[in-house]
């Protein structure tokens, strides 16, 4: 093979190269990696051009929630998600809330923010009001980068100076806000950025009331931020404490309200439990950000900033019984997009964009926070009633079972039998060893 470096390699080179991890098995390895490949060669290089160095596909499922139904509309949501039960357990509650009148969501806001960070030495105040007298040229200067997004009512918003000598002396950032429309925007907003600290420290170094010293001016770096507060949805669900209904084994409305409530307080001054209570929520928003083709990452972060904003990690759902009805909500911010990026370049995501009735930006996170607050539900309700290792062993026993490639009659009595029995891999394993001895 030649020395040229991993990347440049086909595919069916750099399987070569690691295929020496698998010892005796290369063969099976090499098989099993090249089976994963797209048929359409194609598609398959839509796919290996997403990233670098793929040597093949890594499959997840995509499963359907049906029937969610938001401010009066009906949505079968997809979801790419590994972990089985999510989907069943957000079906179940979809299902309670559609029978409830549904869910209502609100857009809070949909600003975004980046920051261009830079060091300058001299008096602050003599940059600040350099900055303000500039403040509209600097913006005219970018806004060429951005004429698709301002004809489609978005852009620039605003640009601020902010002195931060609480981080280090000599140190300035430029707040930018922008509403991005329908993209997550993160491309542009970089781009705007990159131009405005260039642009900015040009204006700067010809300034001639400025000292030789106070001509310079040094980025540090210039990023959008993560963190949007400010990009906000609330999803939420109401319904008078009788409608909640029994839950049986002697929970009705009132004390499934009563537990329901102390969970969530629970996990809004906790961390320990704020932590895992956060992560059932993100089981749903994740799996629809997924599907949309949209930065999981970026969501997922933002979330969990959002979550401490007051300085202690929190629950992001919050729940109370008030005048005799039950009220349940989270208020997420996200970053997310419908137009560009994986959203158009992904055949899958286009398809739950399509699946979703084609919304805008805000009408998706929407969607995604609703399932957000179902997962989050769902959680909670088994937690407080069933405990969770009901829903998640019956998904767990079917999981063992094709492991152990187990056949419809088998599956069938095994779930008889384990229905009031704790399912483990070895007790599975047992009981098929069992029943195919006497077959
Ligand atoms: C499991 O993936 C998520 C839960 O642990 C969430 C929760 O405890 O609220 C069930």
């Amino acid at each position: 093979m030649s020395k040229m470096g991993f990347s440049k390699f086909t595919k069916e080179e750099k399987i070569e190269t690691v295929i020496g991890a698998f010892g005796a098995d290369k063969e099976l390895a090499k098989e099993t990696l090249m089976s994963f490949w797209h048929s359409d060669d194609e598609l398959q290089k839509l796919f290996d051009d997403f990233s670098e160095n793929s040597i093949t596909n890594f499959f997840l499922p995509y499963g359907i929630l049906p029937n969610v139904l938001i401010n009066g509309e009906s949505y079968n949501v997809p979801m790419v998600i590994e972990e089985s039960s999510v989907v069943a357990a957000a079906s179940k509650s979809a299902k309670f809330w559609k029978e409830r009148g549904g869910f209502k969501t609100t857009i809070l806001g949909t600003k975004k923010f980046g920051q261009v960070h830079f060091t300058w030495k001299g008096d602050a105040q003599k940059l600040v009001d350099f900055f303000e007298y500039n403040k509209l040229s600097l913006i005219r200067e970018v806004s060429p980068l951005m004429s698709n997004m301002i004809a489609r009512g978005g852009g620039l918003l605003d640009i601020l100076l902010k002195p931060r000598e609480d981080i280090e002396d000599n140190f300035y950032q430029v707040w930018a806000t922008f509403d991005t429309c329908d993209s997550m925007g993160a491309n542009l907003i970089n781009s705007v950025l990159e131009s405005l600290g260039q642009h900015l420290s040009r204006m700067v170094a010809s300034n001639e009331s400025f000292s030789d010293e106070e001509r310079e001016l040094h980025i540090v770096m210039a990023i959008l931020s993560n963190y949007t507060p400010d990009c906000l949805v609330r999803a939420e669900v109401r319904c008078k404490v009788e409608e909640l209904g029994d839950f049986g084994n002697g929970i009705g409305a009132e004390l499934f309200a009563k537990k329901f409530c102390a969970a969530v307080k629970i996990a809004r001054n906790d961390i320990y439990r704020a932590t895992t209570h956060n992560k059932g929520i993100f089981n749903g928003i994740d799996a629809v950000v997924l599907a949309t083709g949209n930065d999981f990452r970026a969501v997922e972060a933002c979330g969990h900033a959002y979550a401490s904003r007051d300085g202690q990690y929190r629950s992001l759902s919050q729940a109370e019984v008030k005048e005799g009805a039950f009220r349940f909500w989270l208020d997420i911010p996200m970053a997310i997009g419908t137009v560009g990026g994986l959203t158009t370049l992904h055949p899958l995501a286009k398809i739950s964009l399509d699946l979703l009735g084609r919304p805008n930006a805000a009408k998706l996170m929407e969607i995604v926070a609703t399932v957000g607050l179902a997962q989050n539900f769902a959680a909670i309700r088994s937690l407080v009633t069933t405990g969770i290792q009901k829903g998640h062993m019956r998904m767990h026993l079917m999981n063992i079972l094709n492991q152990l490639q187990a056949n419809e009659d088998e599956c069938v009595q095994a779930k008889d039998f384990f229905t009031d029995k704790v399912v483990s891999f070895k007790g599975v394993r047992d009981f098929l060893e069992k029943i195919r001895i006497y077959h």
